[in-house]
């Protein structure tokens, strides 16, 4: 029995993060768009983001500069004409903000300040960070991200055709089997605790990142990388997943999910051994700490491993009180708050997990494999991030791409409404590409869901269900534990460097998880198939399920790359391969087929 209430809308977009806020003002005011997030607005990883947004603004600066840039941090795996596409839209994507209202920080003083729905890009104060040849970074202060995105969320509460719906978790893709197009999701509704159908002309996967299956991560706790997993499962190429950017200094606070911006480096920051005292970036590059994040990550890493402090110093002591107060203040005042006074003393600092460069196949108009399905953001893999983004230029991403889907979306619906004769072009362009399809060991086969496993959420009387995934959550330590012990796993043995034998072990850890996880299900329907607390606990089983499937897909990528590159280093195969190749991930459905 389906008892899903089913909600119509023209565009749906998963994720209320930059890319999908981007996307949804951007769409002609005529189509009825349907924002779904995850939790509330602000958890999202692009509200974190503290240094900004990269593009060549500057007089002396030039696109073919930035992307130079882009392509030596990419290590050989940039989509040159992607890259190409979305850095040269950079001056528009950020002058669009301007016009949104985004209040960035200006070059001029406080007495000549312009407002800021007046703002050009030329008033724009400019920053540098790691990779930049020159000053290149728009910001608002220490906080760009969420100055950017209280801008954008005022103006999509604003719009009529924007429905915003928080605490809506997609659980599955809907695609329709007569031509594969995607037409909706299945949708979690936390608040009203109800399974929903949404069912749409056209979908927007902008669900951001996978950070939160590592222990110390800059994302929010929703980041798990549900989308990927959601467009894999529906006929979508996977890229690239191997690649995991560290950022070299999270606070090294317990497990602080609090970033310490690059931006401190690129204005003189500098990396000490808390123990000698030694300024150690110096003896690793010429660039000392404004070396490519992957490099700066990596030594930090190493220091921490002798040292086995769990730290480093980050100090910035040196520089001026005053200009530190105003540049960084949602640092400063952070920090404090904590007790470090960062004008007078080093912040602890160590590598957290920050962005995946790779997931799911998109050209840099968001075009997926699958028609009607759009991604953008840090869910998608346009191969502008190649083996190690480059700081600050995913918030551009976000909004070139999200700009462009929206310009580009409404052909395609035009083209749905035609006589079924009419095929949407599909235009994907790749560099050399190094096909795969897991799994390498016969023994860690993924356990792969199917539409069939959903749980039926839409059975219970919700005030009854939200009392028993409490209860069954208290209790049910076992999930938890897995959840847990999962980061733990993928820190330790898929961090920031990897070896076959410590591969081998999490696939193997993986595998016996998803075991657990099966028999666990089948003991649920063995006692009772519709007692609530049961079919409660479907969920947190779903939703860990999941995240084994793509930690499989994760660890089997880097697996299979048998060199060193960017943010994927190997102990065992410590040098570059003579050629790049990208790494894509045949969609689960062929798969299935062979
Ligand atoms: C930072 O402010 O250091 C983060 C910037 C980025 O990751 O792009």
């Amino acid at each position: 029995q389906n008892l899903d209430a089913i909600i119509k809308t023209d565009v749906l977009i998963i994720g209320a993060g930059l890319a999908g806020l981007s996307t949804a003002l951007a769409l002609p005011e005529s189509l009825s768009v349907t924002l779904l997030s995850k939790a509330e607005l602000e958890v999202c990883s692009s509200h974190y983001a503290q240094g900004g947004i990269a593009a060549s603004l500057d007089k002396n600066d030039s696109v073919a500069d930035h992307i130079a840039d882009t392509l030596i941090a990419g290590a050989g795996l940039c989509a040159a004409d992607n890259t190409a596409s979305i850095l040269s839209a950079g001056q528009q994507a950020v002058q669009w903000l301007c016009e949104q209202g985004v209040p960035f920080t200006q070059i001029a003083q406080e007495i000549n300040k312009k407002s800021f729905t007046e703002l050009q890009t030329a008033d724009l104060h400019l920053t540098k960070e790691g990779g930049h040849g020159c000053r290149r970074v728009a910001h608002a202060d220490d906080a760009t991200g969420r100055y950017v995105m209280e801008a954008l969320i005022l103006k999509a509460k604003a719009a009529s055709n924007i429905s915003i719906r928080p605490y809506h978790e997609a659980l599955n893709l809907l695609t329709d089997n007569s031509d594969n197009r995607c037409q909706g999701a299945q949708v979690f509704d936390h608040s009203s605790q109800r399974q929903l159908t949404f069912y749409s002309r056209a979908v927007v996967l902008a669900s951001g990142g996978l950070g939160q299956l590592f222990q110390r991560a800059s994302a929010p706790n929703v980041c798990v990388g549900d989308g990927v997993i959601m467009a894999w499962q529906a006929g979508c190429r996977l890229a690239n997943l191997e690649f995991i950017q560290f950022h070299p200094t999270g606070l090294a606070l317990d497990d602080s999910s609090f970033l310490i911006s690059e931006a401190l480096r690129g204005e003189g920051g500098r990396l000490y051994c808390p123990q000698s005292g030694k300024r150690f970036m110096l003896d690793v590059d010429v660039r000392a700490e404004l070396a490519p994040r992957d490099i700066v990550a990596r030594a930090i890493a190493e220091q921490i491993n002798n040292n086995g402090l769990g730290y480093v110093h980050l100090d910035v002591s040196h520089l001026p009180a005053v200009f530190l107060q105003q540049h960084f203040p949602q640092i400063y005042q952070t920090l404090f708050n904590l007790g470090i006074d960062m004008t007078r003393e080093p912040i602890p600092v160590a590598p957290t997990a920050h962005y995946s460069c790779g997931g799911v196949v998109t050209d840099a108009n968001g075009v997926t494999d699958v028609a009607g399905l759009y991604a953008a953001g840090e869910v998608a893999y346009t191969g502008l991030h190649g083996a190690n983004r480059l700081a600050s230029n995913s918030l551009l991403e976000c909004v070139v791409v999200g700009r462009n889907i929206a310009a580009s979306l409404p052909r395609y619906l035009t083209a749905m409404e035609k006589p079924a004769t009419t095929s949407y072009d599909i235009n994907i362009e790749q560099p050399a590409i190094d096909i795969w399809t897991p799994p390498i060991l016969k023994e860690t086969q993924p356990v792969i869901l199917s539409t069939a496993t959903l749980p039926l959420f839409s059975t219970y009387k919700h005030n009854e269900l939200k009392n028993e995934l409490e209860n069954e959550l208290n209790t049910d330590n076992e999930l938890l534990e897995i959840t847990a012990q999962l980061k733990v796993l993928m820190t330790n043995n898929m961090g920031i460097s990897r070896s076959a034998e410590q591969l081998e072990q999490a696939l193997k850890q993986i595998q016996q998880w998803q075991q657990q996880l099966v028999n666990a299900k089948a003991n649920q329907s063995n006692i009772s198939s519709v007692h609530s607390s049961k079919s409660s606990n479907q969920l947190a089983n779903f939703q860990l399920a999941r995240q084994l499937q793509l930690a499989t897909l994760i660890v089997q990528s880097a697996y299979q790359r048998l060199e060193s590159r960017g943010g994927h280093y190997r102990k065992d195969y410590p040098n570059l391969a003579v050629s790049p190749k990208t790494s894509i991930i045949e969609p689960l459905a062929n798969e299935q087929e062979d």
